[in-house]
């Protein structure tokens, strides 16, 4: 069955979990996986920039034994040179599973109607799928148990905390976030998560607040991302004002559990929405983040196109 990541809904609980331990596997011995997308192609699509994303899938599908194809936006100018359900049927004729970073989420659902291989999503406006994978499996690696996980995020209700609200539903993590007035995810999402912890009697709970200290108190770990995202740039300085009260510093961290983890996707803009004396602390988990969207990556490639 043709399967994709469009958000993180298009996985259950169980295939999470599944991931996280191939994952992990693929981790620890990354020689036994070698060749096992031989001779598959991954076409990468992206209309934004990127260092981790682009640098993880293109090593990840080598490790396995096959190759991924940089497709950049002056290249295929999606949408302009032609339509991204064309794009999408002739990449379904030369390659097994594709990638796409792009703005507008319905881009993302476009190219699945088209495509007869799996679609990823690799960064949108409204979601960041795959970090969030990576990010909880960081997490899983010194839990194994995500029960009763308390994450608390501060800074802007975007791409990446739409993706651990969902993920926070599907697995029964205990989110809360502290936004400023106006910069609160989504009410679709959040109503959507709610719905899903609800029937799925997942054990998932999501306090809101304005108060940083609040939502951090007696966390697990603190996740904070950048103030202005991809193609909000000219908003920066307005927004460097407003998010001011939300970085995150060691004054912040005082208020969670002690020994708790500080997160983040990265790029950081340090100094703004994290200091360095946080994102280089030994309880920062950054790098470790970053390292497992390749491994949670190479699971999930391995798990949509593996016959
Ligand atoms: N975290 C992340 O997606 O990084 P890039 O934008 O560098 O890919
Ligand atoms: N929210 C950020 C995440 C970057 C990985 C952005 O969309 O730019």
């Amino acid at each position: 069955m043709l399967r994709h990541l469009r958000t993180v809904f298009d996985l259950d609980r169980d295939e999470i979990l599944s991931l996280f331990d191939l994952a992990r596997e693929m981790k620890k011995y990354p020689g036994r996986f070698g060749d096992s997308l031989k001779g598959r192609t991954l076409a990468m699509i992206f209309e934004k920039p990127s260092l981790r994303t682009r640098v993880t899938f293109q090593t990840g599908i080598f490790q396995l034994g096959g190759q991924g194809i940089y497709l950049a936006p002056s290249d295929i100018k999606i949408g302009k040179r032609e339509t991204t359900q064309d794009i999408a049927r002739n990449l379904s004729r030369w390659c097994d599973i594709v990638m796409f970073r792009t703005f507008a989420h319905k881009n993302i659902q476009e190219l699945a109607e088209g495509s007869s291989i799996p679609v990823i999503n690799a960064l949108c406006d409204s979601y960041h799928p795959c970090q969030a994978l990576a990010d909880i499996f960081t997490l899983y690696e010194r839990r194994h148990d995500v029960h009763n996980l308390k994450l608390a995020y501060v800074g802007d209700g975007n791409n990446v905390l739409h993706s651990l609200i969902n993920i926070s539903a599907i697995l029964g993590i205990q989110l809360s976030y502290a936004t400023p007035e106006g910069y609160e995810p989504k009410e679709d999402v959040l109503k959507l998560a709610q719905d899903y912890a609800t029937q799925h009697n997942s054990g998932a709970t999501f306090e809101a607040t304005h108060v940083p200290a609040e939502a951090v108190k007696d966390a697990d770990a603190v996740y904070t991302d950048v103030w202005a995202s991809m193609g909000q740039e000219d908003q920066a300085a307005a927004r460097r004002k407003i998010f001011e009260p939300y970085q995150v510093n060691a004054e912040l961290m005082k208020h969670t559990k002690p020994g708790a983890w500080f997160m983040h996707c990265l790029p950081a803009h340090r100094g703004e929405e994290v200091t360095d004396e946080v994102v280089d602390a030994h309880y920062s988990v950054v790098f470790d983040q970053a390292e497992n969207r390749m491994h949670a990556q190479k699971a999930l490639m391995y798990m949509l196109i593996k016959r």
